[in-house]
């Protein structure tokens, strides 16, 4: 059993509490503050429990000097402060005098937000890349280290992997309750148990339909990556996207399990992604040459509501169409509405995914919607998690 923040007195310690805060934000708008509230029960403990806290995070991906105004965690600290009603100091620097003279003045209960993470990958990717003198040097400026980030789970960065190499950690209440959560779907799920799987890229599944193929009893394919599977059906997708180097990969699958493979019968299509385009119903053998699918059709909605009535136990990755613009979102929504009218141990996964079930209310109804999106995939397809895997056994 890994440790937890409850194994320590956190007491007048500072406590460096690696949240995932990677959260959408537009021109300094948070656009879904989700992961943002579940990290607050962590925050709040180590609150009551008058620890001096620290907060890291990172927010999208940098590359250039220009990304810096887009990806502050600024907003981040604004939200959490309403969120917590207490004063959340935010320090524009990932390292320096000023962030550590801020430190060094904590009171307990004081919380301290530093800047995204990943700023430090301008500098050769030193975050990203897990730099052993920049993990030390977080690890320096607290006293205990507890990974509540299940994002980033899967990645091997100076934030979770260096710095519990150089301090004494354990795992965040929104962790605990992701692993308790996602093992479900892995041992012994109650069945049926079906698996619905969207998102754009068949690459970015192979590994959980391999894994998971054996323990569920359908996975029904839709969004951008049900075009790659049509297309090795032998289904002509017109401009769909498709991953030409995936298809083999399909009609092996599509060999292997014909019965547990459950493709579109007809979609949404249009000649491109716009709001208020013309659209077109089409059954998959219609598509024409100029037009995208964009979204699952009612026939297949009716389908996969044959799939999913009676199951006991439904995964879902990934939106089965483009659910953010106008016209395309009727096959995510309805199929958010069939899954929570079932009696089935629901889990919904991946960043967009949990985006469309806030957008369409329905984030109450699910029995667990995870933080993570690669993360999830990764720990049900039971590959190694290095963020994991180093926090200390009790
Ligand atoms: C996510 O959004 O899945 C996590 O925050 C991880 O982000 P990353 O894929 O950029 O590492």
């Amino acid at each position: 059993m890994k440790k937890t923040i409850k194994d320590y007195d956190l007491s007048g310690k500072k406590i460096i509490i690696r949240c995932d805060f990677n959260v959408p934000i537009d021109g300094g708008i948070i656009k879904d503050d989700s992961r943002i509230r579940k990290s607050l029960k962590t925050i709040k403990y180590a609150i009551k429990n008058n620890a001096k806290v620290i907060l890291m995070s990172h927010l999208g991906r940098i590359k250039t000097e220009e990304d810096k105004e887009k990806y502050t965690l600024k907003p981040v600290g604004k939200c959490l402060s309403n969120l917590l009603r207490k004063k959340v100091t935010f320090i524009d620097q990932t390292r320096g005098e000023k962030l550590e003279k801020a430190i060094n003045n904590m009171k307990n209960k004081d919380i301290i937000l530093i800047e995204n993470t990943r700023f430090e990958d301008l500098d050769g990717k030193k975050e990203s890349n897990n730099d052993q003198e920049l993990g030390k040097y977080w690890a320096s400026l607290g006293d205990i280290f507890i990974n509540d980030a299940f994002g980033t789970i899967h990645r091997a960065h100076a934030s979770n992997l260096g710095i519990a190499s150089n301090l004494p950690n354990g795992l965040g209440f929104l962790v605990e309750e992701e692993i308790k959560k996602l093992t479900k779907l892995i041992t012994k799920p109650k069945k049926p148990y079906t698996i619905i799987l969207g998102g754009a890229k068949v690459s970015d599944k192979i590994g959980v339909i391999s894994n998971l193929i054996t323990k569920a009893d359908y996975i029904l394919i839709g969004g951008g990556m049900a075009f790659t599977f049509l297309k090795a059906a032998g289904f002509n997708i017109g401009s769909s996207i498709c991953e030409k180097e995936k298809i083999n990969y399909c009609k092996e699958i599509l060999d292997k399990y014909q019965e547990k493979i459950i493709l579109p019968i007809d979609v949404i299509t249009a000649k491109e992604l716009k709001e208020n385009i013309k659209t077109n119903e089409r059954f998959i053998n219609e598509i024409e040459e100029d037009e995208l699918g964009l979204d699952i059709g009612p026939r297949t909605l009716e389908v996969f509501k044959q799939y999913l009535d009676d199951c006991k136990t439904i995964f879902w990755n990934g939106p089965v169409g483009c659910f953010e613009t106008k016209g395309f979102e009727n096959g995510t929504k309805e199929l958010l509405k069939i899954i929570t009218n079932t009696k089935a141990y629901t889990v919904v996964g991946g960043g967009d995914t949990l985006r469309a079930a806030n957008t369409f209310n329905y984030e109450n109804k699910i029995s667990h919607i995870s933080t993570g999106g690669g993360a999830s995939l990764a720990f049900l397809e039971g590959i190694e998690l290095p963020a994991l895997k180093i926090i200390d056994e009790k």
